[in-house]
């Protein structure tokens, strides 16, 4: 799909058919993921992909999807056929910070006034949801108040934080209209100033 239409269809689903998606895709969609662009190179994403029916109802009770149900949204959660949890590991990237080339002069490691580990996530998530697109799927992104008890469940080790769970799978008519629609975007000049604010 050209690049223009994959973004122009990207937005965030709630609402999806309950038809498996083929483990193909999925394989190729989390392939896409990997090729998110790291600080140092460093790669602390770490993908779960949960298809397994029970454990996706489980992580949609633990995420509390019945109060987007009260809200008057679908049971999108569980309802997705496939969950992707995207972690992120920082002990990779003071691996990799503290390694020869990276050291500055004294010798000590660069402390980084952003957490890279949760841009590079983010960055992660958006090439998941766009890889969807372009298998002509559609893709929704939520985050959890308490992480503690999906950490458990899906097993995920204790240094690699949990940061946000792409759903996936073919669209469904949706019931509540998105929040974003009739919002609309910040004007250009808002969002962008050229050579200096
Ligand atoms: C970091 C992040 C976290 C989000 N968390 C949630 C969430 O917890 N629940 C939800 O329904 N949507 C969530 N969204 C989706 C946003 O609400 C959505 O992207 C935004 O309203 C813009 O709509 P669009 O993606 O359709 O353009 C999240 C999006 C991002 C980028």
């Amino acid at each position: 799909m050209d690049f223009a239409d994959v973004l122009r269809r990207r937005r965030a689903v709630r609402n999806y058919l309950e038809e498996p998606i083929p483990r193909e895709t999925l394989e190729r969609i989390v392939a896409r993921g990997r090729r998110v662009p790291s600080g140092g190179f460093s790669q602390g994403l770490r993908l779960i992909v949960v298809t397994d029916a029970a454990t996706r109802g489980r992580i949609a009770e633990l995420s509390d999807e019945h109060e987007y149900v009260a809200m008057g949204f679908d049971p999108w959660i569980s309802r997705a056929p496939a969950h992707i949890v995207i972690g992120t590991r920082e002990d990779d990237y003071h691996d990799r910070y503290r390694q020869p080339d990276k050291l500055q002069e004294d010798g000590t490691e660069i402390h980084w006034p952003v957490p890279y580990w949760h841009v590079d996530a983010g960055a992660a998530m958006m090439l998941l949801m766009l890889a969807a697109v372009d298998e002509g799927l559609a893709a929704g992104v939520f985050g959890v108040l308490d992480w503690g008890p999906i950490w458990e469940l899906l097993g995920i080790p204790d240094d690699v934080l949990p940061v946000a769970v792409v759903t996936v799978g073919k669209p469904a008519p949706e019931s509540r209209e998105r929040g974003s629609k009739g919002r609309g975007w910040r004007p250009i000049d808002e969002i962008v100033r050229w050579e200096r604010w």
